[in-house]
């Protein structure tokens, strides 16, 4: 008998899990710098352009192919067409090496949240995280555990391993329904807050203040497209997987334009409180907006707790801070899980609980080795720049040359979408996910590539960058290939092809 896959109970729970996946870090430590960079209140036009003719989009391609192939993403993929099932588990070993560092951060975050009281970090932050806390040493690697990182990355295995147990609804579903909410009050607190901080309006000022010349750059428009990709989860399996959970009669095309302005929205909210508090920092530390701005890791554990310091309740700011880093990064921890789990049920008939654990377990031991070492922090940003570039940007093309060039199947997919759903996806959906987006995605390929190897990334060695950058995107294509090679019991499509 086949094995009974797991589904979100009804469509709020879907779009809740959709929302959880793609509202991320990238929302609150990325968007907020990319945004800045490219253009202030400029870059309102390269940003929606692309959430209109690539993101949502590609959005709805993923949630065509899994709601329709009612399988995870290789099991979809070999219902398609036998010869393309690779690309599924290349998108799965992708989401495997990302959860690995993706926890990594999450502890930091955990441990954030405790610090925020003590200020542990002192007077200076930086020093604090690479030194005391991390303790990095340049140009060393070490497999030296550090336990202030080993102890909570070892509690966020254990509650991730124990939400994937409870299955689609208990677990995955049931987890964004409580999370996304709590995250929507804490973030809105801090943005509150922040609003308050004397050198507020700066900041506001800062992010704001159109800069319509960089329309003109091309790579404010290739980040923009960068930046909806990466923030949409599109592209690597994640939405295809949540979309084989949905009932047949769900509208799709509908909720594909919630997620899509919902992760927007956020990003929008996260831009107000990230630049509120920088423009405090600033006037803070008497020096101008442009010099304390920051993204990433250098946002989140340098000048957060720069700020924190310094701020009125700067406590409590600081546990709204990381604890919206939790709960968002939470979400899209277990969502990447979700596409590894549902692959290796579907391809073994495993059961729930099984699978979970067959999965799980060893990703928590090899995440704890690699990145609760002194070394960690390097290997994690290394494998992050090259597994977003050469990994989810280069599976998402090949998928859309496969599905719209080689088995021409993206009408059909338009057809699938429309049966539920008050908007029709016409022939201008067709065009763009079969022309439009991958020759876009093509040019943001060529162009990342002639960087990463014409400047080395951050100046690490070569071998460094070989081993954890290409290496890591290699692996994940080898693997897949690989993976693809047992043949499935049963592929059969579940709904035949009107045209065929
Ligand atoms: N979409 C998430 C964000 O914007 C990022 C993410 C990456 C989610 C990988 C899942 C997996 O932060
Ligand atoms: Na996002």
């Amino acid at each position: 008998a086949p094995i009974d896959r797991g589904r979100f109970s009804n469509k709020t729970v879907f779009i809740m899990a959709a929302i959880g996946s793609a509202v991320g870090l990238g929302n609150i430590w990325r968007f907020p710098y990319v945004a800045y960079e490219g253009g202030g209140g400029a870059f309102i036009l390269p940003y929606l352009v692309a959430l209109l003719v690539a993101g949502i989009p590609l959005l709805l391609l993923d949630y065509a192919i899994g709601h329709s192939q009612r399988g995870s993403a290789p099991l979809s993929f070999a219902r398609l067409h036998r010869r393309l099932e690779f690309i599924g588990w290349w998108q799965v070993a992708i989401c495997v090496v990302i959860a690995l560092y993706y926890a990594a951060i999450l502890a930091w975050s955990t441990q954030y949240i405790g610090f925020s009281f003590t200020q542990a970090w002192g007077d200076d932050p930086e020093a604090f995280l690479f030194g005391d806390f991390l303790q990095t040493e340049a140009g060393v690697v070490s497999l030296e555990f550090v336990p202030a990182v080993l102890i909570p990355m070892a509690i966020i295995w254990l509650v991730t391993i124990v939400v994937m147990a409870l299955g689609v609804q208990k677990g995955v579903g049931a987890t964004s329904v409580i999370f996304i909410p709590v995250l929507l009050i804490a973030f809105g607190a801090l943005v509150v807050q922040a609003l308050m901080l004397p050198g507020a309006i700066d900041g506001l000022q800062s992010l704001f203040a159109p800069n319509w010349a960089a329309l003109l750059d091309p790579a404010v428009w290739a980040s923009a497209f960068g930046q909806i990709f990466f923030s949409l989860s599109v592209g690597f399996g994640i939405m295809i997987t949540y979309a084989s959970y949905v009932g047949r009669k769900v509208d799709m095309t509908g909720s594909a334009f919630v997620v899509g302005f919902a992760n927007s929205g956020f990003e929008l909210l996260a831009g107000i409180g990230v630049f509120s508090a920088l423009g405090f920092l600033a006037q803070a530390s008497g020096a101008a907006v442009a010099d304390v701005v920051s993204a990433g890791i250098g946002l989140a554990f340098v000048a957060f707790p720069a700020i924190i310091s310094q701020a009125p309740f700067g406590a409590l700011l600081g546990v709204l801070f990381f604890a919206s880093l939790v709960l968002a990064g939470f979400t899209s921890l277990v969502s990447i899980l979700e596409v590894v789990i549902s692959a290796v049920r579907d391809k073994l008939e495993m059961g729930r609980v099984a699978a979970t654990l067959a999965v799980t377990v060893p990703m928590a031991i090899v995440s704890i080795l690699l990145f609760s070492t002194r070394s960690g922090v390097i290997v994690l940003d290394i494998a992050d720049y090259f597994i977003n570039r050469f990994g989810i940007l280069l599976v998402a093309l090949v998928a859309m040359i496969a599905v719209g060039w080689g088995i021409r199947r993206v009408p059909w997919f338009a057809e699938h979408m429309s049966r539920f759903s008050s908007i029709r996806l016409g022939r201008w959906w067709v065009v763009l996910v079969t022309f439009v987006t991958p020759v876009l995605i093509a040019l943001m390929l060529v162009q990342e590539a002639v960087t990463a190897i014409t400047v080395p990334y951050e100046g690490y060695p070569a071998w460094m960058l070989g081993v954890f950058g290409w290496g890591a995107a290699g692996a994940a294509l080898v693997a897949g290939v690989l993976l693809a090679i047992p043949k499935w019991k049963q592929t059969t499509p579940l709904e035949a092809p009107p045209h065929d």
